[in-house]
């Protein structure tokens, strides 16, 4: 049988023609000749034979841009929000499109959103830093009074809590953006909490803190000290620039490997307490209600998770069989990804994935998985193991522990089901 396939140009080339090419030009890669056509087979066209206008013409000045912009030809590499999620787009999230970025780090724009009362905008000038409570002197920083503090750069994953969270009882949104893209992995720059607590002095029964946004939300969350002290931020940059308005201008606090919703943005105060406040985002919210009734509270550190981005329902597979370069994200809020698996077949066989790129702790890990496609459908999952050994459960195994009530920390395999032309559908098997 002659199979045909369409490459980028619209031109329809024999594969056998292509076999024999391969062959005769001793490079042996037979069916797994993918990605490109041999110059020879092609038909002459006009995007090889005419000088295009691009090509022609003088281009934009540097004028045009001083903040630069995306090409205009990537304009489906946006945000996205799912309407019927909540009511007011002001208390509301928006989800990272996960299948078209590479590497780790999530571009400024591209980082998802989450607001409960709305994007606070904020003149510098104008914002207060106070730590005031259990400590020898309530002090109060300007942003100047901040930039002399000594800064470090950190790369750290941020994951809210209900990321997933739609997907406990059954397989509902067809694409990672909205299954997973409540994630983004950025650069920080900040000063260590501790130097701060340290500035105002913290008394001995200083045991818990509690952050507080300037949004209209009053975002409050208890952290324990142990944690502020260990690698806690208060950053003022993202990804080498200030932080995006959406993301806290001018100020958020970075709580590394723990659930997003710690993260308060805008921050202006931090309260130092001897116990935790159990206020509403720690009570009635994010806290995961089992089973028997009971609730297992203060559930901070997001548990080792990955995901397949391409191929994914939003990213089918338009090539074809032969060559597929399958790629996917993984993080862990305990440390570093030490190996992810995949499997083609729905769990039954697994192979070891390639990490590419920095193996931060706390950060998310890019993954690849190199193969030949054989055209059949295909049940794709991968599951990451980090260097603590910890293992990312199955659905069947997370409900087994939890139950069906959470909508949070749902860390578990996700499923896509591949048809043989390429198209996608998030599913779940059991
Ligand atoms: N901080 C304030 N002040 N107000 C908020 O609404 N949302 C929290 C957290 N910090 C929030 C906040 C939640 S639930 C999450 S998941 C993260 O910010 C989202 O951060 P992002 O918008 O940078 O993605
Ligand atoms: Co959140």
């Amino acid at each position: 049988m002659i199979m045909e396939e369409q490459d980028k140009n619209n031109e329809i080339i024999g594969r056998r023609a292509l076999l024999k090419k391969s062959i005769a030009a001793g490079t042996g890669i037979g069916a797994s000749l993918a990605g490109a056509s041999v110059l020879a087979q092609q038909k002459p066209e006009k995007l090889i034979t005419e000088i295009q206008d691009w090509n022609r013409y003088l281009g934009e000045g540097v004028d045009a841009r001083p903040y630069g912009r995306p090409s205009q030809f990537e304009a489906d590499t946006i945000r996205r929000d799912v309407a019927w999620l909540t009511a007011d787009p002001k208390a509301s999230v928006n989800f990272t499109p996960l299948h078209k970025i590479e590497g780790i780090i999530t571009p400024s724009g591209l980082c998802f959103e989450r607001h409960h009362g709305g994007i606070a905008e904020i003149d510098p000038g104008d914002h207060r830093f106070m730590i005031n409570g259990l400590v020898d002197t309530p002090l109060v920083f300007t942003m100047e009074d901040l930039a002399r503090f000594p800064k470090e750069n950190q790369v750290y994953f941020l994951e809210c809590a209900a990321n997933t969270g739609m997907e406990w009882r059954g397989a509902q949104l067809n694409g990672c953006q909205f299954t997973h893209g409540m994630v983004h992995n950025v650069m920080y720059t900040g000063v260590k909490l501790k130097h701060l607590l340290d500035e105002a002095g913290l008394k001995t029964n200083a045991k818990w803190l509690l952050p507080e946004g300037a949004d209209p939300s009053h975002m409050t969350r208890s952290i324990p000290m142990e944690k502020a002290l260990e690698d806690c931020l208060v950053a003022t940059h993202m990804n080498g620039e200030a932080l995006r308005p959406e993301q806290g201008y001018p100020l958020r606090l970075v709580v590394p490997g723990w659930e997003g919703n710690m993260w308060v943005k805008w921050l202006r105060r931090i309260e130092v307490g001897d116990k935790p406040w159990h206020h509403r985002e720690e009570t009635s919210k994010y806290t995961d209600l089992l089973e028997d009734g009971s609730a297992r509270r203060f559930t901070w550190v997001m548990e080792v998770k990955s995901v397949i981005t391409n191929p994914s329902p939003q990213a089918p597979i338009n090539h074809g069989r032969g060559q597929l370069s399958l790629s996917g994200l993984a993080w862990s809020g305990q440390g570093k990804i030490k190996r992810v698996d995949v499997s083609i077949d729905g769990g039954r066989n697994w192979t070891t994935a390639r990490l590419d790129g920095p193996s931060l702790s706390k950060s998310v890990h890019r993954f690849y998985y190199d193969f030949n496609w054989d055209g059949r459908e295909m049940f794709l999952q991968s599951r990451a193991i980090d260097e603590f050994g910890n293992v990312q459960p199955t659905k069947d195994q997370l409900r087994a522990a939890r139950g069906v009530n959470s909508i949070y920390h749902n860390n578990s395999i996700q499923t896509w089901h591949v048809r043989n032309d390429g198209s996608i559908e998030n599913v779940e098997i059991s």
